[in-house]
């Protein structure tokens, strides 16, 4: 059953996103224009441009060092692109926006990274309550006896949601990579965001690990109406679990294609 029918009012900007879905199905969440990035010399990002609509579920691939992690993070402006625009959920984060206005969106928009970035002495389910600062700070979202009775019980439903609750009071270091990543992504629901970008999310997990961690990432995604732009290496996963590919090589967009009618052996055209 999906967040919004078990938590009528607990979660209500994501039940909004998924009833909405349909009459914003034609909005784009991300639109990147003509962007450039280098590091001295080297062009890494030579023009890119492409949309992610509202609710897609988007795979972005690429042969090592093709700038599939450089794109990514100029989109969220953690680095700082040489030319070109990002206009994401409705903000131009290109023009320069105050700090004010990009912690504003920033806070609506997860982030999973390959290593899952997780407190190593604080147990699980703290490292969730953590997601609520996205919304508002302060002391009592740092460890979960003092958080607000909401808070505390949003991140042990978001933990459940990842079938960690029995884990809830275990110290982060002490689980398996899978179950670390599964509470990454229970952190990154506890924030309620509109979008997430993941790069390469099952990377470090063994294959099974990875195939499970991914379907329930994607599936959680999709019930939770967020849209999801994210990087892999596994071909398989960017076939199963977008509705549209994007491809990078050199720095330029080499397909950019609903994922459906595409197969596993032109993908690896991509790699030649
Ligand atoms: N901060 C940096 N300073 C200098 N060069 C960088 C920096 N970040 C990335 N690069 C270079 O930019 C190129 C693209 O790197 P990027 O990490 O975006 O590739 P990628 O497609 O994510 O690769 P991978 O599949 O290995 O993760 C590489 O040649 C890399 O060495
Ligand atoms: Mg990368």
């Amino acid at each position: 059953m999906s967040v919004a029918a078990t938590y009528p009012s607990v979660r209500p900007g994501i039940r909004e996103a998924a009833a909405s879905q349909e009459a914003a199905a034609a909005v784009c969440e991300l639109a990147v224009r003509d962007l450039h990035k280098s590091f001295d010399r080297l062009r890494v990002l030579k023009g890119v441009s492409f949309d992610v609509s509202t609710g897609a579920s988007v795979a972005l691939i690429g042969a090592n060092g093709s700038g599939k992690s450089t794109l990514l993070r100029c989109c969220l402006r953690l680095l700082e692109p040489d030319a070109g625009s990002v206009r994401l959920l409705g903000q131009d984060i290109a023009g320069r926006p105050g700090p004010a206005a990009l912690r504003r969106l920033r806070a609506q928009v997860g982030f999973v990274f390959q290593r899952h970035n997780l407190v190593p002495r604080l147990c699980a389910l703290t490292n969730v309550l953590h997601g609520v600062q996205a919304r508002h700070g302060g002391p009592r979202s740092w460890f979960h006896p003092l958080a607000r009775k909401a808070d505390r019980e949003e991140a042990l439903h978001c933990l459940e949601m990842v079938g960690l609750a029995d884990q809830a009071a275990k110290r982060a270091d002490t689980l398996s990579g899978g179950q670390s990543q599964r509470v990454a992504i229970a952190r990154t629901l506890m924030q309620r965001p509109r979008m997430v970008f993941a790069d390469e999310p099952v990377a470090s997990l063994d294959p099974s690990a990875g195939e499970e961690v991914m379907e329930l990432f994607v599936r959680l995604m999709r019930e939770e109406g967020v849209t999801l732009l994210f990087s892999s290496h596994h071909l398989r996963h960017a076939l199963d679990y977008s509705d549209r590919l994007i491809a990078l090589r050199g720095g330029v967009k080499l397909l950019d294609a609903p994922t459906a009618g595409q197969s596993l052996d032109a993908l690896k055209s991509v790699y030649a």
